[in-house]
């Protein structure tokens, strides 16, 4: 096979982001949009539904096919409907970014003090939230021949210093286990784990005047910041043919801040 730019292109392919539809200037908008200007037609999915059709629109106003479903991940039946959603408009799901996450909600949650039902909200949204989407895909992706998903970790997972590190390292679990699984069935698994973004959520949980960036300037090897648009890049390389032979890997997308041997 010769590479060509175009192994990139999503033309005909159906992807679904969840925690799309929330916060403003979110990750997972600029995922959705990003597919979208790489020819897939999107699913915005996300606990607020308003946020999810705002974003849709904005992709259809480009020219691309988008639609907006409101979804808690955590609930089968709700993902059910996500997932009946996306056939029903387009036919059928090829890639599942599960972006969707409690961050914010949980960042003041101490592991030696977070009450039992708050970790219980966070794991069940962070991890168990994916786990559902991606046994609902299945089997559409199966009958299509193939399919991505991708996970959306944390550098704050390398390694897990709070709760909130400790769901995204067990998403981390998910990424290779599933990888394992599928792979022969030419499902591709997959994560990103973006540095400090500024996001709405990432400026609210860590503004830039913060000792935390202070702290960032002096060990991150380029700027200890980036924007969502600078995650975009290695999301379509995980969606992507040009991704074809790439299974089970955590990329890093952070300026240098983990760095790994
Ligand atoms: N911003 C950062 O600096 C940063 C860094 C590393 C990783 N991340 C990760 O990137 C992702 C997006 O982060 P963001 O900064 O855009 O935050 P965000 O809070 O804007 O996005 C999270 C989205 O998930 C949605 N959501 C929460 N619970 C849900 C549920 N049960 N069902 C459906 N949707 C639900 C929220 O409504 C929200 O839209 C998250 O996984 C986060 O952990 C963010």
């Amino acid at each position: 096979m010769t590479f060509s730019i175009d192994q990139f292109r999503l033309e005909g392919k159906v992807a679904i982001v969840t925690g799309a539809g929330g916060r403003g200037n979110s990750i997972g908008r600029a995922y959705a949009l990003g597919l979208a200007k790489a020819g897939a037609s999107i699913v915005v999915a996300d606990m607020n539904e308003a946020g999810a059709k705002a974003v849709a629109e904005e992709i259809a106003a480009t020219g691309a096919k988008a639609i907006g479903v409101g979804v808690d991940i955590t609930k089968q039946d709700q993902v059910e409907r996500m997932v009946a959603a996306a056939t029903d408009s387009f036919g059928g799901v090829d890639i599942l970014v599960n972006n969707a996450a409690l961050m914010v909600e949980v960042a003041g949650a101490q592991i030696t003090d977070i009450s039992i039902d708050d970790w219980n909200r966070m794991m069940n949204v962070n991890v168990t939230g994916a786990l559902i989407c991606s046994q609902a895909v299945l089997p559409s992706m199966r009958a299509r021949g193939g399919g991505k998903i991708v996970n959306q970790l944390s550098g704050g997972a390398f390694p897990a210093t709070g709760s909130y590190g400790v769901s995204k390292l067990a998403l981390y679990g998910l990424t290779t286990t599933l990888a394992k699984m599928l792979g022969k069935e030419n499902i591709n698994v997959n994560a990103i784990a973006p540095g400090n973004v500024k996001s709405e959520a990432g400026k609210m949980l860590v503004p830039d005047d913060s000792p935390f960036i202070q702290f960032l300037n002096m060990t991150v090897a380029m700027r200890p910041r980036g924007e969502p648009d600078e995650l975009v890049g290695a999301l379509l390389l995980l969606c992507s043919e040009a991704g074809s032979w790439i299974t089970g890997q955590c990329l890093h997308v952070d300026g240098g801040w983990v760095l790994r041997p």
